[in-house]
């Protein structure tokens, strides 16, 4: 676990489904009209009409992310961010994922939620490599965490061990990060 202001972070293998919290961010693609993975287990679980009101939102672009309730669902919404597919990440796919976090902040503190949870976007049919992922996840939440004032407690969902792992590094190598120099 890191503690980063008033905010703490920290990663667990768990079905991001079966969390309690304010809002759970998808997976999603730009139809955002489900799919496989993270993103069809959340419609599963939250009933048809997450469907309902994601037809109404008129798709999104890669990178950005837009907000629904949770219905069925523990968590009180679903921010459905739009990951990049991996192409060899000269097209963009850094930015892009770096956006899908800060975008799901975004709307996190503009409808005043404090607590969220994140899947690994883009590590599974998107193919983008765990190891980078993890490491723009996890940078750009605590470089982000700054402008989204209210938010104190994200979690990053692992699927499984091997991706937990990843984020406790990643966690671990930050806290003992020393802080920025001052200027002279
Ligand atoms: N809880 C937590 N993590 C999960 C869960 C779960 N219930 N299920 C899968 N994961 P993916 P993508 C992990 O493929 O790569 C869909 O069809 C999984 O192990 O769900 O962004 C969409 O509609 C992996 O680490 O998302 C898009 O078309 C991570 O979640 C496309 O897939 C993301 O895997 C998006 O692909």
């Amino acid at each position: 676990m890191l503690t980063i202001g008033y905010c703490t972070l920290e990663a667990q293998v768990v079905d991001i489904t079966t969390l309690d919290v304010d809002a759970i961010v998808n997976a999603a693609n730009t139809s955002l009209l489900g799919g496989g993975g993270v993103d069809g287990a959340i419609h599963r679980a939250a009933g048809r009409e997450l469907l309902r009101e994601c037809e109404m939102l008129g798709g999104c672009a890669t990178g950005d992310a837009k907000i629904t309730r949770g219905y069925q669902l523990p968590a009180k919404h679903v921010i459905h961010a739009v990951g990049p597919v991996w192409h060899g990440g000269a097209r963009g796919e850094p930015e892009r994922l770096a956006s899908c976090y800060r975008r799901s902040l975004e709307l996190a503190q503009q409808a005043c939620l404090s607590s969220i949870a994140f899947p690994a976007i883009s590590c599974g049919v998107y193919r983008y490599p765990p190891q980078d992922a993890v490491r723009i996840a996890v940078t750009t939440v605590i470089d982000t965490l700054p402008h989204a004032c209210g938010i104190e407690r994200v979690i990053f969902a692992c699927f499984d061990d091997a991706m937990f792992s990843r984020y406790q590094a990643g966690l671990t190598a930050r806290r003992d990060q020393p802080p920025p120099s001052k200027p002279a």
